[in-house]
């Protein structure tokens, strides 16, 4: 069986455990800083298998070296915004967890794959991709799975049609500026744009953009857990069983869509190597912009990574 460390036993990575538990594809080690913490969540979801029916072996530490032997590091350590407070406000907080983290997955797992979740995700996934010296395939982030999950639900609600039916694709940084592609998002294969008013669509794309703050507004403490957490364990889904599925990550552009050096959201072929290719869409002279305007926003944040590096 494969391992896949969870670094993080929060909201996040306890969700990201029970979506990977009940996939029954991999042995979960949960990590914490927090003595104690991981060991519990881990007693506590392994207390579930017996309602569920999902016989993974489910193990929680608050010593990292643990991680030893993993195939896949998924990270969500670190601190959640509060209302009012965009992703990129707590990057200051989070670079220097996650640099620690990323020096530790280097040391004891130098062939794993990495999965970041942790916010403001492009940014840091970019940092730990640096600090752990990992190819470009092996280091990857979870933002788009869910912002077009998120985009799908809308959808769907507002069509009255099956969640399922709807595929979507949404590219940019994981923040205010990502862009959702009305073009691309179907209903069985029909663009909404055949099925919704622009009006609709802009205000559908609106609430996709500020789907994470609608929900940290809602809780007042903490932010979206169950919806990351099932995004990255489709990722790791994807990964272990060599699914080569088409997948909205934050990967490493080098070129693709004429931007260079950073992490953001593009659709990537997602297999056993992990990142295997950046898939080009054919976007319109006003998609490209809007994108390379994302982008530039991502490009000032990588001067503030400057410390950290
Ligand atoms: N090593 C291991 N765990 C750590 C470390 C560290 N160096 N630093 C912090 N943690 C742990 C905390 O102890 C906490 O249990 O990370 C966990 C974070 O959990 P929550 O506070 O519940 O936050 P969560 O909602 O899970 O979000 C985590 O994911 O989606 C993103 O924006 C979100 O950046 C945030 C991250």
């Amino acid at each position: 069986m494969n391992k896949v460390s969870i670094i993080g036993a929060g909201q996040v990575g306890a969700a990201t455990a029970l979506f990977i538990a009940r996939r029954q594809i991999a042995d979960i080690l949960l990590v914490d800083i927090v003595p104690g913490l991981a060991r519990g969540k881990a007693l506590d979801l392994s207390q579930a298998a017996p309602v569920e029916g999902y016989g993974t072996r489910i193990a929680g530490t608050d010593n990292i070296s643990e991680i030893e032997g993993s195939t896949i590091v998924v990270v969500t350590a670190g601190v959640t915004r509060r209302p009012g407070m965009s992703r990129l406000d707590l990057l200051e907080k989070n670079a220097s967890i996650v640099k620690g983290i990323a020096q530790d997955i280097a040391k004891y797992v130098p062939s794993a794959i990495i999965i970041m979740v942790t916010n403001p995700l492009d940014l840091l996934t970019y940092l730990v991709w640096k600090i752990s010296g990992f190819s470009r395939q092996r280091v990857l982030g979870q933002a788009g799975i869910l912002d077009t999950a998120r985009f799908r639900y809308f959808v769907a609600q507002e069509l009255g049609v099956s969640c399922q039916d709807v595929s979507a694709m949404v590219l940019g940084g994981h923040g205010d500026t990502m862009v959702p592609l009305p073009r691309y998002t179907c209903v069985s294969g029909v663009p909404i744009t055949e099925l919704l008013s622009a009006e609709i669509i802009a205000e559908l794309t609106e609430r996709t953009r500020r789907g994470g703050a609608e929900i940290v507004g809602l809780l007042k403490t903490g932010s979206a857990s169950f919806a990351p957490g099932a995004a990255a364990a489709q990722m790791v889904e994807a990964i272990l069983w060599d699914k080569k599925r088409i997948l909205p990550c934050s990967a490493y552009v080098q070129g693709e869509y004429g931007i260079e050096d950073l992490y953001m959201g593009v659709p990537v072929k997602l297999g056993a190597q992990g990142v295997e290719e950046v898939l080009k869409l054919k976007l319109t002279p006003e998609e490209l912009k809007t994108l390379r305007a994302s982008a530039e926003v991502y490009r000032q944040g990588i001067e503030q990574l400057t410390p950290y590096l």
